[in-house]
């Protein structure tokens, strides 16, 4: 068993927690930020989303969940002060629905609600390359905000994962949002694009009406 399948177990064993627990193991500044939402909604899922982040990295580091500490990258990331070598996560919080990553190299999730994107055209040119709009514009367009909610994850999940905040432009980064997702292009400040691996599973084609 590796240290990761390790980690997971332990992760699972500890079963759901509940909301006082979750609270309990925040710092200072996650229970500071927590009484600032207006919505009860957004407040659950910024808990779950640092409470499982910190079960989780709990898990793998084998450190007590309210002790762990973070602070910052120079661009934003947020790090595990003194992790373990080479240990990265990452969290997204949407209404309803969190992700939280953890992994022996770098690590980007990112979740969107399914939404109709009303501003299209203005979008597209922010986060999509030219190439990446062409096959939205043959996408049938029942599925044309699902497909663009999926370039913009698989992004920005890279984004993260490279820790490089606002720096590099989402529409310099093209991706196959495919149902065998992958980095076709990127910056050179994202390294070789081999080096990517994206997971995104893809339940219904994008390129049929549903
Ligand atoms: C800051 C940013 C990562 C936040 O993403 P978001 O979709 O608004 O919110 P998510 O819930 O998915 O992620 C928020 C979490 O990302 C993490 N995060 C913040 N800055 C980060 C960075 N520079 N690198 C990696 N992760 C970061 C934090 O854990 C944050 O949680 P917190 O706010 O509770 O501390 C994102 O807006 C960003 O920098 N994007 C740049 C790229 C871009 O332009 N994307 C557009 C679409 S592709």
């Amino acid at each position: 068993m590796g240290a990761t399948d390790h980690a997971r177990g332990a992760f699972a064993d500890r079963g759901t927690p509940s909301i006082d627990h979750a609270k309990s193991i925040l710092d200072d500044e996650e229970s500071g930020h927590l009484t600032r939402f207006i919505h009860a909604e957004d407040r659950m899922s910024y808990l779950a989303a640092h409470a499982g982040t910190r079960l989780l990295l709990s898990a793998i580091a084998e450190r007590e969940a309210d002790k762990l500490r973070f602070g910052r990258s120079e661009l934003g990331k947020p790090v595990l002060v003194n992790a373990p070598a080479h240990l990265d996560f990452s969290m997204s919080h949407a209404r309803g629905a969190v992700a939280v990553a953890a992994a022996y190299m770098p690590v980007g999730v990112d979740i969107e609600p399914l939404r109709d994107i009303r501003d299209m055209n203005e979008m597209s040119e922010i986060v999509l390359a030219s190439e990446e709009r062409q096959i939205l514009a043959k996408t049938p367009d029942a599925l044309q905000s699902r497909l663009f909610l999926r370039y913009w994850t698989i992004k920005e999940s890279v984004l993260k994962a490279a820790g490089v905040g606002f720096t590099i432009s989402p529409n310099t980064l093209i991706v196959d949002a495919g149902s065998s997702p992958t980095v076709l292009s990127a910056p050179a400040a994202l390294g070789p694009t081999e080096e990517w691996r994206v997971i995104a599973p893809l339940n219904t084609p994008l390129n049929e009406t549903p």
